[in-house]
């Protein structure tokens, strides 16, 4: 028999999925402080555009990161807290003093391919899982980074 918890998951894929939703939290920290970083360092003749572009990117990743930790709470487990949990287990490392746009939206499309696989290896464990909470959400982010990579890969394809 099968023990589920208190929204009917099964509790081994619940303990599964949140370590990896976990996993995705601590990466979208480091996403989070580095788009900040580049909002503020940027310099040169496209200061204001991506100044703003940059703006959206890190209140966007904001909005992601309480997402992500709401939805592991939702599932009855806890969430990472300390930047030192999430620096242990981030594969996206901070960057310091990128000044040159071209390099911070590189850097940008980099940490997207961390971002993804983990993001379809939740969509692929979340279906598996039935949990179709994590499973939408997954869906969303995946689709609107998709379009994402799309726009930063032509912005930066003549360099
Ligand atoms: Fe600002």
């Amino acid at each position: 028999m099968k023990k589920n918890n208190n929204i009917g998951l099964d509790n081994k894929d619940v303990t599964m999925l949140s370590e990896k939703l976990n996993e995705l939290l601590a990466n979208y920290q480091f996403f989070y402080m580095n788009s900040r970083g580049f909002h503020w360092n940027i310099k040169g003749d496209k200061f204001f555009e991506l100044h703003v572009k940059f703006e959206e990117l890190y209140t966007d990743s904001q909005l992601k990161i309480d997402e992500i930790a709401e939805r592991i709470l939702t599932l009855g487990q806890s969430p990472l807290h300390t930047f030192e949990d999430y620096a242990k287990i981030s594969k996206i490392k901070a960057e310091k003093n990128v000044t040159d746009g071209v390099q911070a939206i590189k850097k940008i499309l980099e940490a997207y391919e961390i971002l993804l696989p983990l993001e379809r290896e939740l969509l692929q464990l979340s279906g598996d899982s039935n949990d179709e909470g994590t499973n939408s959400l997954m869906s969303d982010y995946i689709g609107e980074q998709e379009k994402l990579i799309w726009m930063y890969s032509a912005f930066v394809a003549n360099d």
